[in-house]
């Protein structure tokens, strides 16, 4: 199609205008969940999900649930703009982008718990952040209705937790999971990659550095004497993220220069 048959992305801020933006999308539908600042991780799920569904809806909400006291959400990046040319770029058909009162306009009593896997590595660190996602997550399901969802394998403990829930709560919902995305050099793009100085920049690499040496105890003693503040590299069942000697996935976190990144590696063929 070209010229005036070009169907134009819509963009919908309230639950209203979501809906009536979502029924005339025809086939199978899929959702890619973010939280903007997108780079082309997100891209790249925008873009596997026109592979594998006729319609795509991007959400972009920096959700309130997810973050605990202390954590990044005043100065989380927000790039609307950028993030909108983004997703027509990409060829995305409906973006739904509420300020978070629209989605949580009150607090909320009864939440999804993620269990086991909300109290474990970055569940520890980070405590109900997988709670808050599983929330959000099981909301814009909701909203969206869609066939299919698709997840970064860049974050594997929130992949995990999700693919439970659906299991768990027969979310009517396929799961794909997508590949990281990564830099040239092996930095996993993040939206918080922007908060790294140009000094932080290359000890941001130990991560995916030591993930490359296959092996828990190698890997943490690369972070020995740097700059970088290591806060577990272990072995795990990506499953559970219950740490297991012959688990399938190394998975890293470390704060560099006051930001935390976090970085996955699958062992295949174990
Ligand atoms: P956000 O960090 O914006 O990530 C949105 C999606 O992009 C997630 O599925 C994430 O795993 C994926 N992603 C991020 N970086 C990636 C990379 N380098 N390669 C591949 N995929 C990547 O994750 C969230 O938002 C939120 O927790 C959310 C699921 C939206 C719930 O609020």
């Amino acid at each position: 199609m070209t010229g005036e048959d070009q169907p134009r992305m819509v963009v919908a801020s309230t639950r209203g205008q979501l809906q009536v933006a979502r029924k005339p999308l025809r086939g199978r539908v899929a959702v890619v969940m973010t939280m903007g600042a997108l780079h082309d991780g997100h891209a790249e799920l925008v873009r596997q999900a026109r592979q594998v569904a006729d319609s795509v809806i991007v959400t972009i909400i920096v959700n309130p649930l997810q973050f605990g006291v202390g954590e990044d959400l005043d100065c989380y990046p927000r790039t609307l703009e950028a993030d909108l040319s983004l997703c027509e770029a990409e060829g995305a058909d409906l973006v739904f982008t509420p300020t978070p009162d629209v989605v949580c306009p009150r607090e909320a009593v009864v939440r999804v718990s993620a269990g086991s896997l909300g109290t474990v590595l970055e569940g520890a660190a980070r405590p109900g952040h997988f709670d808050g996602v599983l929330t959000v997550v099981l909301k814009l399901v909701h909203l969206t209705q869609p066939d299919v969802a698709l997840f970064g394998q860049k974050d594997a403990q929130q992949l995990a937790a999700i693919r439970r829930m659906v299991d768990d709560l027969d979310v009517p919902v396929s799961v794909v999971a997508v590949p990281t995305v990564r830099e040239p050099d092996g930095l996993a793009l993040s939206s918080r990659n922007r908060f790294l100085s140009a000094q932080d920049r290359p000890t941001a690499l130990l991560l995916s550095q030591a993930l490359q040496l296959r092996d828990p105890e190698a890997g943490r003693a690369l972070f020995v004497g740097t700059e970088a503040h290591l806060d577990y590299l272990e072995r795990v069942d990506s499953t559970t993220f219950q740490v297991a000697p012959d688990g399938d996935l190394l998975v890293v976190a470390a704060k560099v220069g006051g930001t935390r990144l976090i970085d996955n590696l699958p062992l295949k063929g174990r």
